[in-house]
């Protein structure tokens, strides 16, 4: 989709010079499609880009792939979660934000992260591993209820109780290990035989749950909604949000729909990646982009 969003963001940098927001900078593919379209503009060198991620490998590599746009001062890099970009009277205001969320290839190809049941490895998940509790330090402490309510609510996963069951049964025998491949086996035999080799491994939706907790991905999008973009952005800039599930998409359609929240939506429907797209890449299937108008801050 980068360069659907591309098209989107870039027109109000053709009337004046300004400042880009990638929330979720991971291996930089959007921001080198903004710095290019950027330079076709009448303002090539003046506008800036600011580009944050948590995850300091993500920041470390772009250091080395964008060194000549860093230190001329076109690109500024940020390692900070959304709830923690610095919103200072110093930030200039932005003409276009965007957010991709989720995870990176980078992070789910990487065993020593523990995000994929693929791959055998830690239960990390954070994406920010310099803090933070790993999902296997999470389902040590929390009770039987607390983790069927996590994997019910935030992977919609129906045997959610039947999971936590045998998540505290190993537990208690002291059998429950930090191993991806491990919790996996274990999810699997939650599931009747006949639905253990479908499409859809039976861990997809636990893995996507406990990832969502380990790293609060819906109170980290709430706040970006509701308290970083509405004191960063400039009134005509365009914010577009890329969620890949219906959690977050719902959050995000409810504030760009708002009538009296500043927003205005562009498009009605969430734009979809094209049949071409999803073949190379089997996740932006879910993928879903909304994109509005900040109006700005709607008083009295
Ligand atoms: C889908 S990837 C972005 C890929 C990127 N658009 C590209 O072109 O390569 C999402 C990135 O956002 C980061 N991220 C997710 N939630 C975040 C948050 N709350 N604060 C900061 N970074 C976050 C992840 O660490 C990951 O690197």
């Amino acid at each position: 989709m980068p360069t659907q969003i591309v098209s989107f963001l870039i027109e109000p940098f053709q009337r004046e010079p300004g400042t880009y927001l990638d929330c979720t900078l991971g291996g930089g593919g959007h921001v080198a499609a903004m710095m290019a379209a950027m330079d076709k503009t009448p303002f090539s060198r003046e506008h800036r880009v600011i580009a944050v991620d948590q995850d300091i490998e993500a920041i470390n590599r772009a250091q080395k792939r964008f060194q000549s746009e860093v230190s001329a001062g076109r690109l500024i890099l940020q390692h900070s979660r959304f709830s923690e970009i610095s919103v200072s009277s110093a930030f200039p205001p932005v003409l276009g934000v965007l957010a991709d969320l989720g995870f990176s290839s980078d992070q789910i190809d990487s065993a020593q992260r523990g995000m994929s049941f693929r791959l055998e490895g830690p239960l990390d998940m954070r994406l920010d591993q310099s803090r933070g509790e790993s999902a296997y330090q999470l389902l040590m402490r929390l009770s039987e209820r607390e983790i069927a309510d996590i994997l019910f609510e935030l992977g919609e996963e129906r045997l959610s109780r039947k999971i936590a069951r045998k998540i505290i049964e190993a537990r208690e025998s002291s059998q429950f290990t930090d191993s991806t491949r491990a919790l996996a086996d274990l999810v699997s035999r939650a599931f009747p035989p006949a639905q253990r080799f479908g499409r859809l491994h039976p861990a997809t939706r636990t893995f996507q749950a406990l990832r969502i907790a380990v790293n609060d991905e819906l109170g980290e999008l709430d706040q970006l909604l509701n308290h970083v973009l509405p004191l960063v952005m400039k009134p005509g800039g365009l914010a577009a949000i890329l969620s890949f599930h219906s959690l977050e998409d719902r959050r995000v359609k409810r504030i760009f729909q708002k009538k009296d929240d500043g927003w205005t939506p562009l498009v009605k429907k969430p734009v979809e990646a094209e049949e071409s797209e999803v073949e190379s890449n089997p996740r932006a299937r879910s993928a879903k982009l909304r994109v509005a108008e900040w109006r700005g801050m709607v008083t009295g």
